[in-house]
This record gives structure tokens, sequence and C-alpha cells, in this order.
């Protein structure tokens, strides 16, 4: 009996030193082959099995000769298994009211001053180099923390947000959308949001207060010209 433990336990204890660490289905099935190749083992001979059985045997049927302690665990094990099982059914069967997940409106309804507006910068076709440059410096020294030097939202920060900053490469993001959204999303940031976008948590800054409306501008237009995505338009 003690040998068939301790060979159980330590091949559970080896496989979970292996690295990198199996996941639990395989740590399952490992041990429900070592528990067979076991049971085999000590059942192909009557001696075996009966030496293997015994000390179960004795436990549960109880012995008057065992010394108090033994009675002790004898009595733990058979109250609190029962009630261990008891414990795992109940939570298996208790109904869960976690609220289900939320809807959240990812692209709300900017506010009305903001749709009719056209990027003024376009405008002026002759400087659009130097507006890319600026959106550049501002990208670089404001937006690629969060949102990465590939625009993908995956910046140095990023790993510390819960909403993750927004991937403009991917078509789901400023490839929907309007500049003038776009730019009112920069001017405002997660305070701007509306309350059917809450409960947002977004880390996105409110940039009105730190850029000028040029720069807020010149990045927007920016980020289009290096997704190579072009702004949503009424026509
Ligand atoms: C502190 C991190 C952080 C910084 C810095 C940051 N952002 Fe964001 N940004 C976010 C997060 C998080 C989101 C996603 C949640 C949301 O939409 O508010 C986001 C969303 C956006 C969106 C909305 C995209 C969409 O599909 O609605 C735009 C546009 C944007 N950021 C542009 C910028 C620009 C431009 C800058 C630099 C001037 C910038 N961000 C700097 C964290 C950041």
């Amino acid at each position: 009996m003690a040998k068939v433990v301790g060979v159980v336990a330590g091949i559970y204890i080896l496989i979970r030193f292996v690295q990198p660490p199996l996941p639990f289905s395989l740590v399952f099935m490992y041990m429900s082959l070592t528990v067979i190749g076991v049971l085999v083992y000590v059942s192909i001979y009557d001696d075996v099995w009966h030496d293997f059985t015994l000390p179960i045997e004795e436990f549960f049927r109880g012995r008057a000769d065992r010394g108090a302690v033994w009675k002790g665990i004898r009595l733990i094990v058979l109250v609190i298994l029962p009630l261990f099982i008891g414990w795992g059914v109940y939570n298996k069967v208790k109904p869960s009211y976690n609220p289900p997940a939320e809807q959240r409106v990812v692209h709300p309804a900017p506010p009305f001053e903001v749709t009719g507006l056209n990027n003024p910068l376009r405008l002026r076709p002759e400087k659009y180099k130097d507006y890319i440059k600026l959106g550049s410096k501002v990208f670089f020294q404001n937006c690629f923390y969060c949102h990465g030097d590939r625009f993908d939202g995956a910046g140095h920060f990023a790993h510390g947000f819960n909403l993750p900053p927004a991937n403009f490469m991917d078509a789901g993001t400023i490839a929907q959308l309007q500049e003038s959204f776009v730019f009112w999303r920069v001017s405002t940031g997660g305070p701007g949001l509306p309350a059917e976008s809450t409960p947002w948590n977004s880390a996105m800054p409110k940039w009105e207060d730190m850029l000028s409306a040029e720069e807020r501008w010149a990045v927007v237009m920016y980020l289009y010209e290096q997704t190579g995505w072009k702004p949503r338009t009424w026509q």
C-alpha cells in the first residue's frame, strides 16, 4: 500500500516539476494512466492484491486494537470526505448570479458639433508633408507608449491597461471612422466617452488639454497616412 502511494506521488511530483509546466489536462491524463498501470500491477497476483487492499479494508472497518490517534484520523476522514464531496456537488449545481458580460458601445455617437467637422489641414494640400511631419512628432512624443510604434496598440504601457489601447492597423478602429470622429476621440479621450460607453475605464488621455487643435488634426492625418486606411466620408 505504502509503495503504491509512494510511486503515484513520486510520478505526480516529477510531472509537476517538468518545465515549462504541463497543462492540467495533460497532468490529469498522465496521472490516470499511472493509476491504471499501478492497479494492473497490484491486481495480477492475489497475494499482492490482498496486501494492497488490507490496509484500506482495515481502515474503513475499524479495528478495536488500534490506538486513539488512529481512531481519530479514521473519524475525521469518514466525516470530512462526505462533507467535501457534498460541498463540491453544491458548488457545481448552485445557480450563478454573475451578471452577463457587459455590453459596450465601442464607437459611440459623438456630440452633435463634431459630426460635420472636416479636417482643416486637408484644405492646404501644399503643406501636407509638413503636417505629416508634425503628426509624427506628436505621435512619437505622446501616443506610441500606448499605441505602439507599429500602430498596433502594443506599446510598452499597453499591458498595463484593460481596455487595451486601440490597434489602428485593425479594420475595426480608425478604418471605420470619419476623421472628425477620430479627432473627437483624441481630443476628449476616455473622460469624453458618453454614458453608453461606460464602464470603460479607458486610459486614453484627454489631449485637448495638452495639444493644440492643429497638432491633434495632424496626428489624426498621420495615423491614416501610416496605416494606409482612408477615413470614412459621407459620400
Ligand atoms: C495612456 C495610454 C494612451 C496614450 C498615451 C494614448 N492613448 Fe489613445 N487610447 C488608449 C486606450 C486605452 C484606448 C482604447 C479605449 C478608448 O477607445 O478610449 C485608446 C483609443 C484611442 C482612439 C480611439 C480609436 C477608436 O477606434 O475609437 C484613438 C483615435 C486614439 N486612442 C488616439 C490616440 C492618439 C492620437 C494619441 C496621442 C496623441 C493617443 N491615443 C495616446 C490609450 C492611450
